[in-house]
């Protein structure tokens, strides 16, 4: 069965718009969100856009801050201490990657934690490593509910998650390994160092794909009947498309599909339901103020 990513987006955003259509019938606090774009690499900005675009059809405020490849540090975290200390917004994110002479690190820890609905700043992060309530990173949540929604089992099940990453691979293995539902997965993190990643991935009941290389995951990797979650969103040279590119997954798709229970597709799988990750977060944000 292919996960329809958008097609769950688009009800969650129908269940988001009636929820904040009541909050401002009783004149409540409308969630606002501010995304900081820093430089103009068309996949950011393309996000970026459709964060934006999102919280339109949801009923959200948003602000997007542009901002030139050339500020440099020090004005990037003034902008963080305004937005910080900014009554009107709720939440808000600073699109990922930075430029090389932006400390990455620096700017997440000078986001204050009640704010953060990217869920990046260590206390959210070590909050979720504890079970404790939290924002949750906004791809691995998107996840969650996607399983969650498509009543996907995965109690006792063995999940295999490939790449390591802060935002995505580390915090899913985290989230599927604790007593929760969706959750109480055995999980496996493999990476680049990982051994023989091709016979760990034929162990998964649910394999998670994150780690950015094109169609990296192949047939034979796969075990009959399990669940694929491509979370890559590759641009591949294409001359026949307008754009020059297309989108493609870590997931050999045409090669995987038949063998899988479940797959996401790329585009319109993990993608969407990333977004409306964030925009969940945003209203928990405005809710708890
Ligand atoms: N870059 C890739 N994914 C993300 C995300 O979820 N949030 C931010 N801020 N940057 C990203």
């Amino acid at each position: 069965m292919i996960i329809d990513g958008k097609g769950l987006a688009e009800t969650i955003k129908q269940e988001l718009k009636d929820e904040v259509d009541e909050i401002r019938k009783q004149g409540g606090n409308i969630p606002h969100l501010a995304a900081v774009l820093v430089g103009d690499n068309p996949a950011s900005a393309s996000y970026v856009r459709n964060k934006v675009k999102f919280c339109e059809g949801a009923g959200f405020e948003s602000t997007l801050i542009k901002k030139d490849v050339s500020i440099s540090e020090e004005e990037l975290l003034e902008i963080i201490e305004d937005l910080n200390g900014n009554e009107d917004i709720d939440g808000f994110i600073v699109q990922l990657p930075l430029p090389d002479h932006i400390n990455e690190h620096r700017v997440t820890m000078a986001i204050d934690p009640s704010k953060d609905v990217d869920g990046f700043h260590p206390v959210n992060f070590g909050k979720m490593a504890q079970g404790l309530d939290s924002f949750l990173p906004a791809t691995p949540y998107g996840i969650m509910t996607m399983l969650d929604r498509y009543n996907i089992e995965t109690e006792g099940k063995h999940c295999v998650v490939v790449g390591r990453s802060n935002i995505v691979g580390t915090p899913m293995s985290i989230l599927l390994s604790r007593k929760s539902k969706p959750g109480n997965c055995t999980v496996t993190l493999t990476h680049s160092r990982t051994k023989d990643i091709a016979s760990e991935c034929l162990r998964a009941d649910i394999l998670i794909a994150a780690i950015g290389i094109p169609k990296f995951i192949s047939s034979d990797m796969v075990k009959e009947g399990a669940v694929i979650i491509d979370v890559g969103i590759n641009r591949v040279e294409d001359a026949s498309r307008k754009s020059g590119y297309r989108l493609v997954g870590d997931v050999d798709y045409d090669a995987v599909v038949e063998k899988a229970s479940f797959i996401t597709p790329v585009p319109k799988g993990v993608g969407p339901m990333t977004v409306t990750a964030l925009m969940m977060n945003t209203l928990k944000a405005a809710k708890s103020k």
